[in-house]
């Protein structure tokens, strides 16, 4: 790890620990959250549009709430309608782009990172020609964006590919998915140069290894005997790898000031004690975490992945010229989601476990939790920034960090009728205090010295969540008017932490400073 001397870097912030002025404040989601419309304008399904809701006791473990067997795909494609099928319909985005951006722009964002279903454009993955519909959905879209004065932050891939590449082609295990992607990355940077400047190629790209169907169209559940079924899941990310440093290269030839980045769920480990065992382990975990941000922007695979490949005996095949493209096509900036600290022990059957979207940790007792028990820990993150500036050098921006709450909404909707004005409210005061405690933690960063580009909260309006497919987890500072089996008028109620949002942007950071947050009313 190369350590920085922060006197003397030339930090373009400045170290002042103000936020810088071209700081980039936004709200962040994912297509197949959030948009719905999910058999309208030629898109083809995907991969989310067959994960099905479950309640918490249908499922033994974290994992199989994100993964999908050939069974129940099968019956998914079966089933018609959004029922039983959260991702379908979203927050119904898909109809409703025009008035939620004007709701951003009152916000006054500068940015809104998103991400493109890779099924609207090519509905089944390997068409020869895009889906022009789809095309001119998102290019409305940016156009609006423009108007607005909000700068697109835009994912090629989060959590989502046509299902056509899951079922016919083995997901990301097949290397022709490598020539599909390159096609589509084409596609969309040819057909958006000079509306998108930042492109984001995997979103959380350590999801792979975790969750192979989430991240890499992988069933790797299915018995395969004899194989290993991580190795399937390293196969599938190092197309991926390749996949991302084509994408960059696509980018770069078409758009040469346009700036790609990497998108890592960063995921510190904490020693759970002083003993040197422990902090091995949690060395060895953190650095299990960051080979994926090695790959792309060191250009190069770890000595600590290769070593636990052989000693895994996981086989990855590379093709020749491989690690060329590698080196050769870096990213510009590391984008990463913040939602926890983890826990490393050798021995952690001494201690509890707590939750988190990916997978459990041990819990830390220094930290308390959300109600679905991730470790709330906002230090942490002046830790991950300072940590990840030292050790790449390279601008970051934090594109993922949010609170997944109950809220209540309270009131009724306007009654023209009787005259009745609309008098629903959120009140989400614990949602604004997570904003405040980690922000003012960023701000210590960027006075360490950090170069951070900017900060989008997740997700801006109430969405279905990736890992329970609940909409009533609700992380928005917009509330969207529907329940887990999606009843409801899907109205947009702006939440308290609505307006402090709003505040925050206005002040450039400056509202950091109040005690507490204030409420609409
Ligand atoms: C991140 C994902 O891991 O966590 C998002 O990129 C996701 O897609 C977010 O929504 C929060 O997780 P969850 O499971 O609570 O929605």
């Amino acid at each position: 790890m190369t350590t920085v001397d922060t006197a003397t870097d030339p930090s373009p912030t400045g170290a002042t620990g103000a936020f810088p002025d071209a700081f980039l404040w936004g709200v962040a989601f994912a297509a197949n959250q959030v948009e719905g419309g999910f058999d309208e304008g030629g898109k083809g399904l995907s991969q989310a549009d067959v994960i099905p809701f479950r309640v918490a006791s249908d499922y033994v473990d974290i994992t199989s709430l994100m993964e999908a067997s050939a069974a129940s795909i099968a019956q998914a494609v079966a089933t018609p309608g959004t029922d039983g099928y959260p991702k379908r319909r979203g927050s119904d985005f898909y109809h409703r782009w025009e008035s939620d951006i004007d709701l951003f722009a009152e916000m006054g964002l500068k940015a809104l990172r998103m991400s493109i279903a890779w099924s609207r454009i090519f509905p089944n993955g390997d068409d020869l020609e895009p889906n022009e519909e789809g095309l001119l959905f998102y290019e409305r879209l940016f156009l609006r964006l423009r108007e607005k004065g909000i700068a697109p932050v835009v994912t090629m891939s989060h959590y989502e590919m046509p299902l056509n590449l899951v079922t016919e082609y083995g997901g990301w295990t097949n290397r022709a998915v490598v020539g599909l992607f390159e096609r589509y990355a084409r596609t969309i940077a040819t057909r958006y140069q000079g509306l998108v400047h930042y492109w984001l190629t995997f979103n959380e790209i350590n999801t792979t290894v975790i969750e192979p169907y989430t991240g890499g169209g992988v069933i790797a559940r299915e018995p395969d005997p004899g194989v290993d079924p991580r190795q399937a899941s390293y196969q599938a990310l190092h197309h991926q790898f390749v996949a991302s440093a084509s994408a960059t290269r696509i980018v770069h030839d078409v758009d040469p000031s346009a700036q790609v980045g990497c998108m890592l769920a960063r995921m510190s480990h904490y020693p759970a004690s002083s003993d040197p065992a422990d902090v091995v382990k949690a060395q060895f975990d953190n650095n299990m975490n960051l080979f994926h941000s090695d790959v792309q922007v060191r250009g190069r695979y770890s000595g600590h992945v290769r070593r636990f490949w052989r000693d895994q005996g996981i086989d990855v095949r590379m093709e020749p010229g491989d690690d060329e493209l590698l080196a050769a096509n870096t990213v510009d900036f590391l984008s990463f989601s913040y939602y926890m600290s983890l826990v490393s022990s050798v021995a952690p059957e001494k201690y509890g476990a707590t939750g988190g979207n990916l997978f459990s940790t041990i819990k830390n007792p220094h930290l308390s939790t959300t109600e679905w028990g991730w470790h709330l820990d906002p230090e942490g993150l002046r830790y991950v920034l300072n940590d990840l500036w030292d050790r790449y050098q390279v601008p970051l921006f934090i594109v993922e960090n949010g609170l997944g709450a109950t809220d209540v909404l309270t009131g009724s909707p306007a009654d023209p009728t009787m005259g009745a004005p609309d008098t629903r409210r959120v009140h989400d005061p614990y949602r604004i205090d997570y904003f405040v405690q980690h922000l003012r933690q960023v701000r210590e960063a960027i006075a360490d010295g950090v170069n951070l580009l900017g900060y989008t909260a997740w997700g801006g309006l109430d969405i279905v969540s990736a890992s329970t497919s609940q909409m009533t987890k609700r992380y928005g500072v917009i509330y969207v008017d529907a329940d887990d089996d999606g009843r409801g008028s899907f109205d947009r109620i702006r939440k308290d932490s609505f307006y402090w949002y709003k505040r925050l942007v206005d002040t450039n950071g400056e509202v950091l400073d109040e005690l507490m947050s204030q409420k609409s009313d």
